[in-house]
C-alpha cells in the first residue's frame, strides 16, 4: 500500500512537471523558462530553450534522447587502457562514493609532465595546463534533473558489478560513448535479479 501511494505520488509529480513545463512553453514560446533552473548538461536551460525548436524536441530530451557530446580534447580511453592505466587513476572517486569523477587537467599532467612529452597532443595539453585552462568535459551518461534520479557508484563496485555492465568496453572507445541504455528498466531488472532494493526512493529523490 505504501509503495502504491508512493508510485502514485511520483507518477503524479512527473505528470505535473510535464504539464507545467508544456504549459510554460505555450505561455512564452521559445523563451528560457525561468532563471531558477540549473543549467543542463548541454549548457542550456534544462527543458525548454531556444535550442529546442518545438515542444516535441524538448519532450524528446525529457524522455532521454541523448545527442553525442562534443569533447574539448581528443582523448582516447583505448590508448590509456592498452598501456595498463587503471580506471581509478583518472576516475578516483568511483570506489568510495557516489561520483566517479572526471579528471582535471592537473590529473593528466601528473603523468604527462613526463610521459610522451614529444607528442603534439601532449604539447597542446601542456600549453593548456600552463595557461590554467581546464578541460570542460561534457557528460555522457547522466539523467535530466526532471527524472530526480539518485545514483551511487560505490555499492555497485562493492557488489562487484563491472564497469562494462553499465558503460560497455571502454578499451574499444576513444571518448566515452553511450553504448548502454541506462534507463529505469535496466536498473530495475538487475536490482530484481540481485535482490537489491526496488523501492522508488532507492533511486529517486
Ligand atoms: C550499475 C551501473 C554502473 C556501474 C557498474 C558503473 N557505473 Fe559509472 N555511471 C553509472 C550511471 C548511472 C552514471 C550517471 C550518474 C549520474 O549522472 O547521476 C555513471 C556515471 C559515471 C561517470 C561520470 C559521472 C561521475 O560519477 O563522475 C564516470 C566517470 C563513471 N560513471 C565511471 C565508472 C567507472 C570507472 C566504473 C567502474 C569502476 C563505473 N562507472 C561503474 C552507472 C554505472
Ligand atoms: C596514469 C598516467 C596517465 C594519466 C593520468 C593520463 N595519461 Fe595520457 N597517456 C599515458 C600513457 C602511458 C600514454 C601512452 C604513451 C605512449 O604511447 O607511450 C598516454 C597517451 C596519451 C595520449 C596520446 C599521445 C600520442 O599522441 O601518442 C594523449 C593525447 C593523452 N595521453 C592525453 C591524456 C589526457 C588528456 C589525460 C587527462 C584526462 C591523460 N592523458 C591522463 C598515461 C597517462
Ligand atoms: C587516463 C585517464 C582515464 C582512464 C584511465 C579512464 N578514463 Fe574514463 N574518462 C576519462 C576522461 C578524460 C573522460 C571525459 C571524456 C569522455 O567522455 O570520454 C572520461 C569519461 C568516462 C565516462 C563517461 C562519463 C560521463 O558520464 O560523462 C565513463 C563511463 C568512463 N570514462 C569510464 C571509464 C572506465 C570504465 C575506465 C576503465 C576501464 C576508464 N573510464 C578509464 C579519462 C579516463
Ligand atoms: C547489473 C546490476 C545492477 C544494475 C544495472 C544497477 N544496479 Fe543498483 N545495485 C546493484 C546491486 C547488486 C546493489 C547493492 C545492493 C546491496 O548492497 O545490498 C545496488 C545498489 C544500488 C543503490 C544503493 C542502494 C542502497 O540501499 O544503498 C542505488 C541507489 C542503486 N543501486 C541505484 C541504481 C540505479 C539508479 C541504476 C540504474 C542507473 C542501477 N542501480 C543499476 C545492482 C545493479
Ligand atoms: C533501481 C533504480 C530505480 C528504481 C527502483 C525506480 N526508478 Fe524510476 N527511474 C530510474 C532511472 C534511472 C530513471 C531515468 C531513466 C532515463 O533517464 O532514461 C527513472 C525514471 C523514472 C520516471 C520518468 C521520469 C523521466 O525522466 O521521464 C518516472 C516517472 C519514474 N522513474 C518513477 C518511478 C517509480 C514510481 C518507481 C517506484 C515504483 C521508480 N521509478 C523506481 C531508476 C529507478
Amino acid at each position: 500500500m505504501v509503495l502504491r501511494s508512493r508510485t502514485a505520488a511520483l507518477l503524479l509529480a512527473a505528470a505535473f512537471l510535464l504539464t507545467a513545463t508544456v504549459a510554460c512553453e505555450f505561455a512564452s514560446p521559445g523563451q528560457p523558462s525561468g532563471a531558477t533552473q540549473k543549467p543542463s548538461r548541454w549548457g542550456t536551460s534544462p527543458v525548454f530553450t531556444p535550442a529546442h525548436a518545438s515542444a516535441g524536441s524538448a519532450i524528446k530530451e525529457f524522455f532521454g534522447s541523448h545527442p553525442e557530446p562534443k569533447q574539448p580534447f581528443d582523448f582516447s580511453h583505448k590508448i590509456h587502457l592498452s598501456k595498463g592505466v587503471l580506471c581509478t587513476d583518472c576516475h578516483t572517486g568511483v570506489e568510495q562514493g557516489a561520483v566517479a569523477g572526471l579528471p582535471s587537467i592537473n590529473t593528466c599532467m601528473i603523468c604527462h609532465s613526463q610521459i610522451a612529452t614529444d607528442r603534439p597532443l601532449i604539447q597542446q595539453l601542456t600549453k593548456m595546463s600552463e595557461a590554467k585552462t581546464d578541460l570542460q568535459w561534457q557528460r555522457v551518461y547522466d539523467f535530466v534533473p526532471q527524472s530526480h534520479v539518485r545514483f551511487d557508484h560505490a555499492p555497485h563496485i562493492r557488489a562487484k558489478v563491472e564497469c562494462s555492465t553499465c558503460h560497455g568496453n571502454l578499451a574499444e572507445q576513444t571518448v566515452a560513448t553511450r553504448v548502454v541504455k541506462l534507463d529505469m528498466a535496466y536498473c530495475v531488472n538487475c536490482h530484481k535479479s540481485k535482490q537489491a532494493s526496488n523501492d522508488c526512493l532507492t533511486c529517486h529523490y
